[in-house]
């Protein structure tokens, strides 16, 4: 059974905690992203997890290893269930990170946050990725990153779940995977270009969900909420 983690993209707290109270009885998984965190930061990650909900800090660390590790186990000290880096930070940095939330998470006797790396994001398309100066499609870029976090002992990724069959192939069933880029059939697409809708992903064997705008752009939330929790459990 797929896990779904609804974004709480939000410029404040306040939409934020407004949804989640209309939420969280029904699905208590909460993505904790960019926007939301550089607004309210730590302090409201430690309230999310207080509530009761269970966490995915996507912040997608990619700098120096020194640094991503100090990021890595503040990160780990909330009490969140899911964080990110980037495997474009290179080995170095993934072993790094790798190190450093297990041994946080060990200092304060909490469990360690399982720990993912974003390979490519579901908004590039393969002409924008040889833009950026990668020679060649998302899938074999995929690949690569898939392989990196592997190696740095990472517990699995976050792709498009057009790229499932290709991770697993490569890391097996029980390799971790997070997949955003959902879109129920009819919804707006937005910035989005590789996704799928909540029951290929899930045939497709993701692990994790992530929705974002389909829900929190809809005109009545809760209920695209239980439209799609109800196409994921049925799938
Ligand atoms: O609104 P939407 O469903 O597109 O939201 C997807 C969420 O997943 C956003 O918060 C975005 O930052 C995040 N995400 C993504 N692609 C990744 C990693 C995270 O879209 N590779």
């Amino acid at each position: 059974m797929s896990t779904t983690f609804l974004a709480l993209d939000f410029p404040s707290k306040e939409p934020a905690l407004a949804l989640v109270k209309k939420t969280i009885a029904l699905n208590p998984y909460f993505k904790v992203g960019l926007e939301l965190y550089v607004a309210e930061g730590p302090d409201f990650v430690r309230a999310l997890a207080a509530e009761g909900a269970k966490i995915f800090l996507d912040l997608k660390f990619h700098d120096i290893p020194n640094t991503v590790a100090g990021a890595v186990r503040s990160a780990a000290s909330l009490g969140v269930a899911y964080q990110n880096v980037h495997c474009g930070g290179g080995l170095e940095m993934l072993k790094a990170a790798v190190a450093a939330n297990a041994e946080a998470a060990a200092k304060l006797s909490l469990p360690a946050p399982k720990l993912l790396g974003v390979t490519v994001l579901t908004s590039l398309d393969d002409q924008a990725i040889q833009q950026i100066g990668f020679p060649r499609s998302a899938s074999a870029q995929v690949k690569q990153f898939v392989e990196l976090a592997q190696e740095a002992g990472l517990d699995g990724v976050v792709c498009s779940a057009q790229e499932l069959p290709l991770v697993q192939s490569l890391a097996g069933k029980d390799f971790l995977t997070m997949v955003p880029g959902i879109r129920p059939s009819g919804a707006a697409s937005g910035d989005q270009k590789r996704t799928l809708t909540p029951a290929e992903a899930v045939r497709a064997g993701a692990h994790c969900l992530v929705v974002g705008r389909p829900v929190t752009a809809a005109p009545n939330p809760v209920q695209a909420l239980q439209d799609i929790l109800a196409e994921v459990a049925s799938a």
